[in-house]
């Protein structure tokens, strides 16, 4: 297994480029299951969901080559296989984002249930609730769901909660449902708007998308299409953290400021000098680092995928600051590993209280997911020594080249491979 080498600490200074979003990229791979024509995603990310998922898809008869700037997904395949196994469910949740296509192409689906993950229970009982409200049947056996309906009918359905792949499952279904569906309290989160972009760009009737109440009409067919994914707006807050977190000066660039207001008010309310333009990013430091309480929310609230490498940067800050996580329980698995590094943290349920300025030192520490991993990486930055980091495999999920653009930005990181 590779592992990391950090040598802190450092000042980050540099422009990076930003890759296209791993979360929106996964739903559009996903996407090519409703059509038997070719379609062309540009800016997919290098990172190892976008394989995991490729893999999938070919195991359900999706082909795809490397064209031009991306990829080209040939599906006409699909046909006879209809089943995600547990082998690739169990290393990518995400994987749940083919059974609304494949139920709406080929009438039949069947997914291994997801189960538990690091960062709690996630169940998917929306996901099935829905199609159900479209007219399907939904048998749960052998730790498999399956999912079956001659034809959907469009219907109206409101979530209980709002949930990003459930949003998006139910969104790609209903686009091959007969008639008109209302999705009711959908999340907002912009990869669900990217997601409807793609979709009506393969001929799909949608109204609302990136809002809470999203309108489809189905249509008989959905044909091919060339779509460039949005920018990860996650990988491009890590990076202005880790920014922020250095007193470091980082511009990122190719990037939807918009879609990450609520970080860019915090890093404002922390006393970092932020700027954005229409496409970039830039972070500087503008005096002392204030401690900011923070609220993890739904979009267009604070992303939960940030609240990790947040409670990293508020390691630094000057006073006590409040994290709390109303998203996902049990997503403060990075708090022991900082805390082993001389981080001042308590964790009471859904709230970490972290009490800065503490003085960091490398240890050696363990990734335990993929965004627990991103806030050891920052910490080990600004920690005195050097840091090893290991189980990166998490990292690789989700983030493409992480050492070089730390290296870009002056860090000393090293990738150690285990065959080295
Ligand atoms: C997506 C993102 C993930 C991010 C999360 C929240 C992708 C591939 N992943 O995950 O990076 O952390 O959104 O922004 O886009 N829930 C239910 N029942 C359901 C579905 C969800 O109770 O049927 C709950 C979950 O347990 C969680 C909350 O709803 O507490 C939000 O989860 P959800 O938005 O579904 O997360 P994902 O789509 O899995």
């Amino acid at each position: 297994m590779d592992y990391l080498r950090i040598q802190g600490p450092s000042r980050l200074s540099g422009t990076i480029d930003i890759e296209g979003a791993k979360n929106a990229a996964l739903p559009a791979l996903a996407a090519s299951l409703l059509t038997e024509e070719p379609l062309d995603l540009l800016r997919l990310p290098n990172v190892r969901d976008i394989a995991t998922m490729r893999k999938l898809l070919s195991h359900l008869g999706v082909d795809s080559d490397e064209c031009e700037d991306g990829v080209r997904l040939m599906p006409a395949g699909v046909s006879q296989v209809d089943d995600a196994p547990y082998e690739l469910v169990k290393t990518m949740r995400a994987s749940v984002l083919v059974l609304g296509p494949l139920l709406a192409r080929l009438g039949h689906a069947r997914v291994s249930l997801p189960g538990g993950c690091a960062i709690g229970v996630r169940p998917i009982d929306q996901h099935l609730a829905g199609l159900e409200a479209l007219g399907a049947s939904v048998l749960l056996e052998h730790g498999y769901v399956t999912v079956t309906a001659r034809k959907l009918q469009g219907a109206r359905f409101r979530f209980s909660l709002p949930t990003v792949t459930g949003t998006e499952n139910l969104l790609m279904a209903a686009c091959l449902a007969r008639g008109t569906t209302v999705l009711e309290n959908c999340a907002r989160e912009p990869e669900i708007r990217d997601l409807a972009d793609l979709l009506s760009k393969m001929g799909a009737r949608i109204r609302g998308a990136g809002g809470n109440r999203i309108e489809i009409e189905g249509v008989d067919r959905l044909g091919s299409a060339r779509h460039t994914v949005l920018a990860d707006r996650i990988e491009t807050g890590t990076y202005l953290l880790a920014g922020a977190l250095t007193q470091g000066d980082v511009t990122v660039q190719g990037v939807e400021p918009a879609d990450l207001a609520s970080l860019l008010e915090k890093l404002g309310e922390c006393g970092c000098h932020v700027d954005a333009s229409e496409s970039e990013i830039r972070v500087a430091p503008g005096g002392v680092l204030r401690a900011r309480d923070v609220v993890t929310a739904p979009h267009p609230g604070f992303p939960t995928d940030l609240q990790a490498q947040y409670v990293a940067l508020m390691t630094q800050a000057d006073g006590s600051s409040t994290i709390c996580e109303t998203v996902f329980e049990n997503r403060f698995q990075h708090v022991p590993e900082l805390r082993r590094m001389g981080a001042d943290i308590e964790v009471d349920g859904s709230f970490a209280r972290v009490h800065g300025r503490s003085a960091l030192s490398a240890a050696r520490v363990m990734a335990t997911d993929l965004r627990a991993s991103a806030s050891l990486v920052l910490a080990a930055l600004v920690a005195q020594g050097e840091t090893t980091i290991e189980r990166i495999y998490h990292l690789d999920r989700g983030y493409a080249r992480m050492e070089k653009k730390l290296q870009t930005l002056g860090a000393r990181v090293e990738r150690v491979s285990a065959s080295s």
